[in-house]
C-alpha cells in the first residue's frame, strides 16, 4: 500500500529541519516506505563501516534491528547518540545466544581441555555481550559478506573456531568455503547438559557451531529449490547462506544482502531468478528489475518477512524524527563502557580483516 501521504510530508519536514544534525541508516529488509528516508542502505557490513561515516552527526537513527543499533553505537563517537525508532526490533537468532550460556559452554571448553586452541567468531547478528565475549576471548566478528576472510583469519589463529550463534553460516562457510567436510563441525545445544558433546566430540571438532538459525532464513527448504527448478527453466537459484546446508548446497549461488543486489544488477537482460531471502528485499528488487526484463521471484511461496526488521515503520520513523527536531532524544541505544570496550575489538577486527 502506499505511504501515508501525511506521515510521509511529516517524515520529510523533520528531517529537514534537523539537517546535517542526522544520519539515517537502513538495512535492505526495511519496508520501502522507510527505505525512503534512509541516507545510507546496506548489508550489515557496510552499515557497521557506514555508520561512523558522519563523526559530524549528533543522531544516528538505525533503521534495522537492535543488534545493528549496538554496533553502530560501540562504532560511533562517544558524543553521537544513535536511536532504534522501536526497541521491539530485536532478532531471534541474536537472542538464541546469551552471555550466561556462552559463558558456561566457554566453561566446559575450558574443562575439556580445548578452550586454549578455540578462537571465536560471531556472526554480526549478536548481542553486545556476546561481541564483547568475542572480543575478550581473542575472536572476531564476522558477517555474511566476510565469513571467510574470517574464518581464514581465525584458522591462523587457532586449531578450532566456536561460531556463534547462527550454526548454518558457520557450517555453510567452513564446507563451501573452506573445503571442510560435514564432520568436521559439530554442533552445542545451549539447552542440553555439555552442550550435548562429548569431550571426545569436541577434541575431534574442527568447528564447535553454536545451535541458533534464522526464523526467515529456516522457512527456505530443499523442496523450495526444487519446486522453482521443476516450475521455471532455467532459473538461478540465489540465496543468504544464513538459508540451510542444504538448501545452499542445491543453490547457484550464496551471499549476503548486498551481494545479491550486485549480483541481479549484473545479471542479463532475460534471466530468471529465484531469491532465498528477506521478502521486502526480494519484492523491491522484483520491482526495479522486472523494467529490465529480469524476472526475479521469492524462493518460497509462503509470505516472509522478518517480523522484527518490519517493526520499524514510517509511523516510528516519524515518531524518532520529529522528537528528535523537537530536541527529545528517544529509544537511544546506550551499550556499556566495559562491554563496549571488548566488543570494539572483535568488531574492529573484523573491519581490519584482509
Ligand atoms: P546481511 O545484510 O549482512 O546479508 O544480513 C542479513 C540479515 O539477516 C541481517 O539480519
Ligand atoms: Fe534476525 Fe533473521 Fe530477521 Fe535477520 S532476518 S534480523 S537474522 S530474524
Amino acid at each position: 500500500a502506499p505511504s501515508d501521504p501525511d506521515l510521509v510530508e511529516r517524515a520529510r519536514a523533520a528531517k529537514a529541519k534537523l539537517g546535517d544534525k542526522v544520519f539515517v541508516l537502513g538495512h535492505h529488509y526495511q519496508r520501502d516506505e522507510v527505505i525512503e528516508f534512509a541516507d545510507v542502505t546496506g548489508d550489515s557490513f557496510k552499515l557497521a563501516r557506514d555508520a561512523a561515516a558522519r563523526p559530524d552527526a549528533e543522531y544516528i537513527v538505525f533503521c534495522g534491528v537492535h543488534f545493528m543499533a549496538e554496533s553502530a553505537d560501540i562504532l560511533t563517537g562517544d558524543d553521537q547518540q544513535v536511536v532504534l525508532p522501536d526497541l521491539a526490533a530485536g532478532c531471534s537468532m541474536a537472542d538464541m545466544a546469551t552471555a550466561e550460556q556462552v559463558a558456561e559452554c566457554w566453561d566446559q571448553l575450558t574443562e575439556a581441555g580445548v578452550a586454549e586452541q578455540v578462537v571465536p567468531v560471531s556472526y554480526m547478528n549478536s548481542s553486545a555481550d556476546i561481541k564483547a565475549f568475542t572480543g575478550k576471548h581473542g575472536g572476531t566478528i564476522c558477517t555474511s559478506s566476510n565469513a571467510k576472510r574470517a574464518l581464514d583469519w581465525a584458522f591462523e589463529q587457532g586449531e578450532k573456531v566456536l561460531f556463534l550463534p547462527d550454526q548454518h553460516l558457520g557450517r555453510n562457510t567452513a564446507v563451501r568455503d573452506l573445503g571442510m567436510s560435514l564432520d568436521d563441525c559439530v554442533v552445542y545445544n545451549p539447552h542440553k547438559p555439555n552442550g550435548g558433546l562429548t569431550v571426545e566430540q569436541l577434541r575431534a571438532a574442527k568447528m564447535i557451531l553454536w545451535r541458533g538459525h534464522c526464523s526467515v532464513h529456516g522457512r527456505f527448504s530443499l523442496e523450495s529449490v526444487n519446486d522453482v527448478r521443476a516450475r521455471i527453466p532455467d532459473v538461478n537459484v540465489l540465496v543468504h547462506p544464513e538459508c540451510k546446508h542444504e538448501v545452499v548446497a542445491a543453490a547457484d549461488q550464496v551471499g549476503s544482502t548486498e551481494y545479491i543486489i550486485k549480483a541481479l544488477e549484473a545479471a542479463p537482460r532475460g534471466s530468471k531468478w529465484a531469491i532465498g531471502t528477506e521478502l521486502n528485499l526480494v519484492r523491491r528488487l522484483a520491482n526495479r528489475f522486472a523494467a529490465e526484463d529480469k524476472e526475479i521471484v521469492f524462493l518460497d511461496k509462503t509470505v516472509c518477512f522478518c517480523s522484527t526488521m518490519n517493526r520499524i515503520d514510517l509511523p516510528h520513523l516519524v515518531w524518532a524524527l520529529e522528537s528528535l527536531a523537537a530536541g527529545k532524544v528517544v529509544n537511544r541505544i546506550e551499550v556499556d563502557k566495559e562491554t563496549e570496550s571488548f566488543a570494539k575489538l572483535a568488531l574492529e577486527r573484523m573491519l581490519a580483516l584482509p
